[in-house]
């Protein structure tokens, strides 16, 4: 699809909210239970490669786009993306000085993925 099929009144802009979460982290956050707080700690590692991949997708098809709203929801997107990769970097960050070895983690989910070639092909799939 290359025209934009958001409502109305509906944008794509980036939020430049911040989160300073390094106080939270040092504790069980997620409603004092160790899993829940755990799980979604290990979620946000993969974050900042995910929204990568997210942009770098989208990036592959945006010079095919001529609907002007949609090429400024692209923009937006990429905009939007690239905050929340910024916001889980800082918040890996803050895992890290709490002691998680996250560099090992990392290397450790870059090994076993190769999600950027599934998601081009997926992409690929819905435009054929
Ligand atoms: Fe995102």
């Amino acid at each position: 699809m290359t025209i934009s099929s958001t409502p109305d009144g509906v944008t794509v802009k980036p939020r430049h909210l911040r989160f300073d979460v390094r106080t939270e982290l040092r504790t069980l956050w997620h409603g004092n239970d160790a899993f829940r707080t755990a799980f979604f700690n290990a979620l946000s590692l993969q974050f900042p490669d995910g929204e990568q991949q997210f942009i770098n997708a989208v990036r592959l098809y945006r010079d095919q786009i001529t609907d002007p709203k949609l090429k400024e929801e692209i923009k937006g997107f990429i905009g939007q993306e690239a905050l929340h990769s910024r916001e889980h970097k800082e918040y890996n960050e803050a895992l890290k000085a709490r002691g998680y070895d996250i560099d090992a983690l990392d290397e450790r989910f870059r090994k076993h993925k190769d999600n950027r070639g599934l998601l081009e092909a997926n992409l690929r799939e819905l435009e054929a």
